[in-house]
């Protein structure tokens, strides 16, 4: 049977470290949250990242805006907490009502603010694998995840489905990466023969949203599977009345699996930890920053 990647133990662990570095700080590290719009699953996603930073002793400032709130609050809003030195991390929950404003506010928020790590600069620099930007949470919370549980990635086929901003390119760029060295193929939503790509994986990852799309014929025998997806659906049998699908047909797949992430408790609680670690990350490099003497000093 199929090692269970469960993330909570992970996570539990690395949240333990955070909170007890946090309470060395002289001033506990703060994170703002922009909302927009009103959707029921940014909204839980938002409160649990709210939860988990009270629970390691980091402060959270949430600001929800109206789904019409236009470009120049957004960017107001974002600019008044770039220049706030009590603010360490900013964070802007995607996706925006307006998608098409996405690039220029991720865009404006200070790189080193930024704890999504979605910034042009932060990507580039992950591109280039300089290690000094800040990575987003998702990539980070898989790679500990596998690290964890001794997963290899060094020479292994991996392969990812989905070039999102948020998951699939920056995981993609970060498992290439020198020391890491795994061998990626980012496949997409208009990538021909996906399934015989899947098949020749080592670790196939999903981060699509689209639910059961991997199923059994998708997976060589033994490979690893990590399922991105939060497939929310109604159903008055669950408890709250929802059902959360990930992007793999769990049942069909597992039995064919080496070691496979569920969902829920696979790669979510990574998600959220590792957006910790990155609020204590800027909060030391800022903290360090204004210890050092300015240039014209
Ligand atoms: N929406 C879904 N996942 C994420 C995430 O990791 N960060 C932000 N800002 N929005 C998201």
């Amino acid at each position: 049977m199929a090692v269970l990647l469960k993330g909570e133990p992970v996570a539990a662990a690395l949240r333990k470290k955070i909170r007890a570095e946090v309470s060395a700080l002289a001033r506990p590290p703060r994170l703002a949250i922009l909302m927009a719009g009103e959707s029921a699953a940014s909204r839980r996603y938002v409160e649990r990242k709210c939860d988990a930073a009270a629970e390691v002793g980091i402060g959270t400032e949430l600001c929800a805006l109206p789904a019409g709130a236009g470009r120049r609050e957004i960017l107001q809003l974002l600019n008044h907490w770039n220049e706030d030195d009590s603010i360490d991390g900013v964070l802007v929950q995607a996706p925006l009502p307006d998608r098409s404003l996405e690039d220029e506010v991720f865009g404006a928020v200070d790189p080193a603010k930024d704890v999504d790590g979605f910034h042009p600069h932060n990507v580039g620099l992950l591109a280039l694998g300089q290690k000094d930007g800040l990575i987003p949470c998702t990539p980070k919370g898989i790679l500990y995840l596998l690290e964890a549980y001794g997963i290899p990635i060094a020479g292994r086929r991996i392969v990812i489905i989905g070039r999102s901003r948020i998951v699939g390119l920056p995981l993609a760029l970060l498992l290439q990466s020198r020391g890491l060295d795994g061998t990626v193929t980012l496949c997409h939503s208009r990538t021909a023969h996906l399934r015989e790509i899947a098949r020749e994986a080592d670790l196939l990852i999903s981060a699509v949203g689209s639910p059961n799309l991997v199923r059994a014929g998708w997976i060589r025998e033994g490979a690893t599977v990590v399922d991105v997806g939060q497939n929310f659906f109604s159903d008055p049998s669950s408890v709250g009345g929802r059902r959360l699908l990930g992007d793999v047909d769990f049942s069909v797949v597992a039995p064919h699996c080496g070691a496979i992430t569920p969902v829920p408790g696979g790669v979510g609680p990574m998600t959220v930890a590792s957006l910790l670690e990155n609020v204590l990350l800027a909060r030391q490099r800022g903290a360090a920053k204004s210890l050092q003497p300015s240039a014209d000093a």
